[in-house]
């Protein structure tokens, strides 16, 4: 902890006389999901859209991970061997990126770890965009969906409709529009349904779930109980002392935060890059 400590210090968003915030939990209202369940057919692997990514979009996105041009990618490539690590040592597959607030780079991180990942011989990835109320991975990709993890979280939608083949080893799980409901659809029983499909017909190694940012709404909170492991990633110059404090703490009260990733950091070499 010293370690990031010191990087958010030198990066200007903590003080030196850091201390951790007080214990604030924020009890999270379940209701009663709006819709019928919708149950995962046990079939064979389904046959998914393949989609072709043009590489110089995702690098105008600053995905820099999947031609790996750009040589910041060396900065993901170390985060994913972390990951990887952690994850294979412990046995986990799921992991959520969520941030304190909106735009510190949760897309671009999940993204470009999902690339990189991906890129590890034989480690199947799947990436699911669960922001429902400003989805971004597939404008970011550049592709449209056919339907959404809403619609299928709403019973509307079919869970082979809603995910594309990216390269040989990377699925990723499209979002669209604006779901008001968002909190209660990511409490919804399909979510079971949504993880169900992913385990049993995607069969990936790793999980990587692109979530909101965790004080504009509680879908954030809601949904990490559900994972194995979380990032949280923060913006220098942006993220405040207090609000790395209060998520940190939130996150680290159910057990699931694996490190910070600090992004936007001015001048930052590789090796700049902690988690
Ligand atoms: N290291 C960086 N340097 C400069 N710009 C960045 C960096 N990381 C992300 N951005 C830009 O900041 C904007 C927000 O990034 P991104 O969409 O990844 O954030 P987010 O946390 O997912 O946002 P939201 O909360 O809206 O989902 C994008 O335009 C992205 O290209
Ligand atoms: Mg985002």
């Amino acid at each position: 902890m010293e370690h990031i400590k010191s990087a958010l210090q030198k990066a200007g968003v903590l003080s030196e006389n850091h201390q951790p915030a007080e214990k604030t939990v924020t009890p999270v209202q379940v209701k009663p999901s709006p819709t019928s369940s919708q149950k995962v057919r046990d079939t064979a692997p389904p046959a998914l859209r393949t989609v072709k990514i043009d590489p110089k979009h995702l690098e105008k996105k600053r995905i820099v991970s999947q031609s790996m041009s750009d040589p910041n990618h060396i900065a993901f490539n170390l985060l994913r061997t972390r990951v990887r690590k952690a994850m294979f040592d412990n046995k986990w597959k799921t992991l959520a990126v969520t941030s304190p607030t909106p735009g510190c780079g949760k897309t671009m991180v999940s993204l470009n770890l999902a690339f990189s990942l991906a890129r590890s011989p034989g480690l199947k990835t799947v990436l699911v965009d669960l922001d429902l109320k400003r989805p971004s991975i597939a404008p970011t990709l550049n592709v449209e969906p056919k339907s959404s993890i809403a619609q299928f979280l709403l019973g509307r939608a079919k869970p082979e409709d809603c995910f594309v083949q990216v390269d040989e080893n990377l699925i990723v799980g499209l979002n669209s529009g604006h779901t008001p409901s968002s909190s209660e659809l990511i409490q919804a029983p399909n979510m079971l349904d949504l993880f169900s499909f992913i385990q049993t017909s995607l069969t990936p190694d790793v999980v990587v779930f692109d979530l909101p940012p965790m004080r504009s709404s509680d879908d954030a909170l809601a949904f990490l109980p559900r994972v194995d492991t979380a990032l949280l990633v923060v913006a220098a110059g942006t993220t405040t002392t207090t609000e790395v404090d209060e998520c940190e703490l939130q996150i680290s009260e159910l057990d699931k935060l694996l490190g910070l990733v600090l992004n936007k950091c001015e001048n930052a070499s590789t090796e700049e890059y902690y988690y």
